[in-house]
């Protein structure tokens, strides 16, 4: 989507599967968090939520074209969703918007913060005190004519259960990287459209996913 991008950390997988937290240690930790934690959010700790929960895979070929694989499920790997972070505060990384390029697994710099950027972030400020906005605030928004060719009137019902699925998976990870996640139900389509810079017929926002820094990040291997 544009020029200036951003290579993500890409965490070790086999060092995961070896010394990871057990699968019902971060289901049973798994809540919202609201506000800040003891350290604020790094970009890398955000390339690793991004590549454990978003990344693709792998990309395979069917006789529809390619398809891809990634950490959570979509109806007829379709993978309409997109993820547009919009990073109010997060050490290495500029303010500002991005898009998260799945395949290359890096941020694409859309713009710096303009007043409806923080309107934005102000709109996702927890409900409960202290009321802090987000460090970094997903918005999931779907590209449904990547559904709609195959599922028609289907598209619309699949486009919302991929994005609880979506939400899910980031909770999930953001558990096990010790972060403070929250889901967030409201977040304006229209404001984010003229955020993003993208047309809202052909892309909307159907979600939104907050998440802040919690525990110090590891140092790097
Ligand atoms: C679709 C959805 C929308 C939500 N919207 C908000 C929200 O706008 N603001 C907020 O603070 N929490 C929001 N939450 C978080 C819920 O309040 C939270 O999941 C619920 O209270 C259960 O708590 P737990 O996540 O800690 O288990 C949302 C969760 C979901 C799944």
């Amino acid at each position: 989507m544009t020029e200036e991008v951003l290579e993500l950390f890409r965490p070790d997988v086999e060092a995961l599967r070896a010394g990871d937290l057990s699968f019902t240690e971060v289901l049973e930790n798994r809540r919202s968090l609201r506000g800040r934690g003891a350290a604020p959010l790094t970009v890398r700790q955000l390339g690793e939520l991004l590549f454990r929960a978003a990344r693709v895979r792998d990309v395979r070929a069917t006789r529809d074209g390619d398809i891809t694989d990634r950490p959570y499920p979509s109806a007829g790997a379709a993978y309409a969703l997109e993820l547009y972070p919009l990073v109010g505060e997060c050490q290495g990384l500029a303010p500002g918007v991005y898009h998260y390029d799945p395949l290359g697994h890096r941020l694409e710099r859309l713009s710096g913060p303009t007043p409806e950027f923080h309107a934005l972030l102000d709109e996702a400020r927890a409900p409960v005190e202290p009321f802090d906005r987000p460090e970094v605030l997903m918005v999931v928004a779907a590209r449904v004519p990547r559904l709609a060719w195959k599922y028609e009137t289907l598209a619309y019902s699949l486009v919302l259960q991929d994005t609880g699925a979506l939400v899910q998976t980031l909770y999930l990870v953001s558990t096990a990287l010790g972060l403070r996640p929250y889901a967030l139900g409201r977040s304006d389509p229209d404001l984010f459209q003229r955020v993003a810079g993208v047309d809202g017929f052909a892309e909307a926002s159907v979600g939104a996913f907050a998440v802040s820094g919690g525990e110090p990040a590891a140092d790097p291997p």
